[in-house]
């Protein structure tokens, strides 16, 4: 039995979990070819409109854009456009995977509110799908105000979604309308051309025919309506167009037949490309009104188009840990120094002291020597007993940092707060976040631990190896005289484009060989095995080898300290398989690294609507014995292809093969008969170029992130925002297929809000039990503060387990939908050397009945802007003064809650014959325009871009 959303009837979940809903444009897929789904139309939307942003900064600072204008624009060639100047390496990783967040949380919308008419713009629910996006718009300002990104796409996601089915549901094509309803981001506009409640809209189609079912009258007079639908009823208002489709009850009641453009296939079918077109249009309109809110920088933030890597440190500054400080800072310090102001500059810095008890603040900067200044200001006191709350900082760095983060943590003592291990495995698994422990002074003998009281035991360090392994990271023991050398890791994690060629664990003794490939896209090739017995010996594909006593040798350098060894591998033309055989009598990590464009992402993903429906995100692990599928994409060039996923156990039992599927757009969905029992590690196979004359040259690429499958599933569904001092309950369920007894539950935020959950649940052997979380958001949160909840529930005896990781985000409704306006005067006598003179603008700014003006900013010209700020009023007037040369100025204005209103105005120059004397007033050569915000203006503008 189903029960995902126990707030629904159960009835209704299994229908929708059986049977594609067909009520929207396609989330993910589409059976119809040629069709376009939410996802596609996302997608395309953010990166037109990061080509429109990239161009207008790089105009902005005298600088070229390349964009090859073929018309088709992908991840990659958006990268390389937006990165001009950079390195030839460049990822695309962290840009495609804010991309695909995005559309993800678009698709969710048929999920959890799959039945909210708003969500959906159906049954002509105008003024309440208008609010929808409106809110949601305000929901992403808000957080990316709060630093919140994650929780922004999340939202973004989900207003996009609304917006987007306005265009398929609603008859703004079958008017005629090519460009957006802009009324639809303009919550100030009076939406006065519906069809009234009791207004007939359609006729019945004829003979299965509905392309001519909307009446004529409603169209002449531009009445806009859209469709009814329900899963359950055939009421509805008479004289109403239906939504249409096999699952649309209402469908079958007169009028007959519906209007949606879902994809080809639908009802109005013909018309749904020209409604896709409209909805990226619509799309990228709305993504205009978050930019000019945000800025340019943190719009390219929200994106995810930033090339550089976070700087994440864990450290522990209790009594003996002043030596590693002093490293952490020395480190760090060197990272700044060398890479500030190139491309390579951490893009932010995330600090996380923990001491005991006390653990935090989080630091979080983007200010170089912000953080330098917090690292600077950390000592080491206290801490009388040995353990300390290691795992409480590490959580709180995880759910800060951006996704596939590497995170430093630097410690000499056991942690006290162990029991943190499971939930940290969970968001490991879903940040895709790397953590390498620097452990100094970790003794291996009893005898020195009685002696050395603050000392780790071999056990302690366990759970250290054990969080570093399933994250790819490493747990890197040393003395704490050798620190230094050991700190070799982090400047290796700061290069860009690093990606994972092997990584491998044993945990047993004895002789194996491992073998990785290097493609012609990698460079700069690390080897570094981790262990305190392992010897090895690393073989080239032209059968040169080097064995570890060689520490400079054919092959490459080899570091040794502490428990690890590094070899800097020599890889001029050595292009092919490489080999390397390693013997121990104890575990070792073996992990190899490179820097390339080619890497690739991955999301485990839920079919939600039976043999040809759609997917959605997963946020837990997959379950043993059962399919299961990943959504996949290839990034780092425009021909890349995956030809074989293999999930490799860690105890090399057989690996588990999947069926790769490419459904466009780059993306492949791989799906898996089930997955493999214990941990195991994704390899994939792919290729790029090919011709018929050339073949195509393989890669082969690893994720860092180690994986497990669970006989235990945990499930939950609910709203993804909620409002300060509001209490969101969240229902979960707890599924085995196996073991009954008593499961442990844990559940925990990152924000320390209030929550309530129960501990235990009782299952039966292959039953179910529910349960639920409330989570009480404090009435002080700003808006646009995310939180992250992660529920996870263990098998009796702790001998396997599951986890659901959701996030919320803090918002509070926005009332103010007034933008700011302004009124400006010029002054300019500009001659034809425009070099000579200068001209004024002023302008009065006012935000009518709203939270008032609270910045302004030059979005262009390059004058001094200077503003005037009334107390209780915020900003009220600008004054701006440039060089004749510089004619065009665009002041940005942004209230309290981020509506925005532009400001703009543009001088002429004066032929010499007339040149004027002198004058104040303002002068009749000046165009003047006072703008509210119309994108689809500002567009024509000054965004040229085809
Ligand atoms: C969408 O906008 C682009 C310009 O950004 C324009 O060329 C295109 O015609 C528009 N599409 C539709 C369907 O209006
Ligand atoms: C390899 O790394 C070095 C520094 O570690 C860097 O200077 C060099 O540019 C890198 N090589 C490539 C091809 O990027
Ligand atoms: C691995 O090392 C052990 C001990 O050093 C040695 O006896 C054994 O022969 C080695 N095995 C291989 C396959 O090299
Ligand atoms: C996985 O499946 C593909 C396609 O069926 C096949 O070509 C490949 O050899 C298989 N790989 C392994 C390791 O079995
Ligand atoms: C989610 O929000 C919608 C409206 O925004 C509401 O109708 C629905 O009941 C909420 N669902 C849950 C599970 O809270």
């Amino acid at each position: 039995m189903f029960s995902r959303v126990t707030a629904l009837p159960t009835l209704l979940w299994i229908i929708l979990l059986i049977c594609p809903v067909a009520k929207t444009f396609k989330p993910l897929l589409s059976t119809v070819g040629g069709s376009l789904t939410h996802r596609d139309i996302t997608q395309r939307a953010i990166f037109r409109k990061t080509a429109q942003v990239c161009q207008a900064m790089a105009v902005a600072q005298g600088q070229e854009f390349n964009l090859p204008n073929d018309g088709t624009l992908t991840a990659h060639s958006l990268q390389q456009a937006c990165s001009s100047g950079a390195s030839s390496l460049l990822s695309s990783l962290a840009f495609q995977t804010a991309v695909t967040k995005t559309y993800l949380s678009n698709a969710a919308v048929d999920v959890v509110l799959a039945l909210s008419a708003p969500h959906h713009f159906d049954d002509e629910s105008f003024e309440a799908g208008r609010d929808v996006v409106v809110q949601g718009a305000a929901a992403v300002k808000a957080a990316v105000k709060q630093g919140s990104f994650i929780s922004a796409r999340i939202s973004l996601g989900s207003a996009c979604h609304t917006l987007q089915d306005f265009y398929s549901h609603s008859n703004w094509v079958e008017m005629g309308n090519t460009a957006p309803f802009p009324d639809l981001i303009r919550p100030d506009m009076q939406m006065d051309n519906l069809a009234g409640p009791t207004t007939a809209t359609c006729r019945s189609c004829t003979g299965g025919n509905c392309s001519d079912n909307i009446l004529p009258d409603i169209l002449q007079q531009k009445k806009l309506t859209s469709g009814y639908f329900s899963l359950f009823s055939s009421a509805k208002p008479a004289g109403k167009c239906s939504h249409g489709g096999t699952f649309d009850k209402t469908n079958e009641q007169d009028p007959v037949g519906g209007i949606n453009k879902d994809d080809a296939s639908e009802s109005h079918g013909h018309l749904h490309l020209k409604a896709a077109e409209v909805a990226i249009n619509a799309t990228m309109e709305l993504l205009e009104d978050i930019r000019l809110t945000i800025g340019d920088k943190d719009f390219l933030w929200l994106v995810g188009m930033s090339q550089s890597a976070a700087l994440c440190f864990v450290i522990d500054t209790t009594g003996s840990m002043s030596d590693d400080i002093a490293e952490a800072k020395r480190v760090s310090f060197a990272i700044i120094d060398l890479k500030r102001g190139t491309q390579e500059e951490p893009s932010e810095y995330i600090l996380v002291p923990f001491n005991d008890p006390g653990v935090g603040p989080l630091i979080r900067t983007t200010d170089a020597d912000v953080f330098k200044q917090e690292i600077n200001e950390l000592t080491a006191n206290g801490g009388g007993d040995i353990p300390e709350m290691c795992l409480s900082g590490l959580l709180l760095a995880l759910t800060a940092a951006p996704p596939s983060s590497d995170i430093f943590v630097f410690t000499d003592a056991p942690a006290k707060d162990a029991v943190l291990k499971s939930i940290l495995t969970a968001l490991i698994e879903s940040t895709k976040s790397k953590v390498t422990f620097m452990l100094t002074d970790v003794t291996r003998s009893a005898r020195r631990r009685r002696t050395v009281p603050r000392a780790m035991s071999v056990e302690d360090a366990q759970l250290y190896w054990d969080l570093a392994q399933s994250s790819g990271g490493q747990a890197i023991e040393v003395t704490k005289s050798s620190l230094p050398d050991a700190t070799v890791v982090i400047m290796d994690s700061s290069t860009p484009a690093l990606v994972t060629l092997l990584q491998a664990v044993r945990t047993s003794a004895g002789s194996e060989s491992f073998s990785f490939l290097l493609d012609e896209s990698v460079f700069n090739v690390t080897v570094y095995i981790t262990g305190t017995s392992p010897v090895f010996t690393l073989y080239s594909p032209t059968g040169e080898s080097q064995g570890h006593e060689m520490s400079d040798g054919p092959l490459g350098t080899i570091q040794k300290v502490g428990n690890l060894q590094r070899i800097q591998v020599n890889t001029n033309n050595r292009i092919g398989l490489w080999g390397i055989t390693i013997n121990t009598t104890e575990t070792f990590l073996v992990k190899v690294t490179g820097q390339s464009s080619i890497n690739f992402l991955f999301n485990i993903v839920e079919a939600f609507g039976g043999a040809h429906g759609d997917f959605s995100l997963k946020q837990s692990r997959p379950s043993i014995g059962k399919s299961f599928t990943m959504l996949m994409t290839v990034t780092g060039g425009d021909s890349l292809r995956v030809t074989e996923v293999l999930l490799e156990p860690v105890s090399g039992a057989a690996a588990v093969n999947g069926t790769v599927e490419a459904i466009g757009g780059g993306d492949f969905l791989v799906r898996f008969s089930e997955p493999p029992e214990g941990d195991f590690t994704i390899h994939v196979k792919g290729e790029s170029g090919g011709t018929a004359r050339s073949s195509p040259s393989q890669f082969q690429r690893q994720a860092s992130t180690q994986l497990r499958a669970s006989r235990v599933t945990v499930t939950a569904s609910a709203n993804s925002t909620l409002e300060p001092g509001e209490t969101i309950t969240v229902p979960f369920t707890v599924q085995t297929n196996t073991t009954a007894g008593t499961y442990t539950i844990q559940a925990r935020n990152d924000r320390e809000f209030s929550m309530s959950s129960p501990s235990t649940l009782t299952l039966e052997a292959g039953g179910q039990a529910e349960g639920t979380v409330t989570l009480t958001a404090p009435s002080s949160s700003p808006s646009g503060t995310d939180v992250t909840l992660t529920i996870e529930a263990q098998a009796p005896g702790s001998t396997d387990s599951n986890y659901v990781v959701m996030s919320f985000a803090v918002v509070t409704r926005v009332t103010d939908v007034t933008r700011p306006v302004c009124q400006v005067t010029i002054t300019a006598n500009c001659p034809e050397d425009c070099t000579q003179a200068t001209w004024q603008l002023s302008a009065n700014m006012t935000d009518g009945n709203g939270t008032g003006i609270s910045t302004v900013t030059l979005q262009q010209g390059n004058g001094t802007l200077n503003t005037t700020t009334t107390s209780g009023v915020g900003i009220t007037s600008a004054s701006y003064s440039a060089s004749c040369c510089s004619k065009v100025v665009e002041l940005v204005m942004v209230d309290g809650v981020g509506n925005s209103g532009v400001c703009s105005a543009a001088i002429s120059v004066v032929s010499p014959a007339t040149t004027p004397q002198a004058t104040t007033s303002s002068a009749g050569l000046c165009l003047t325009m006072c703008l509210w915000l119309w994108p689809i203006v500002m567009l024509s503008l000054h965004h040229l871009w085809a």
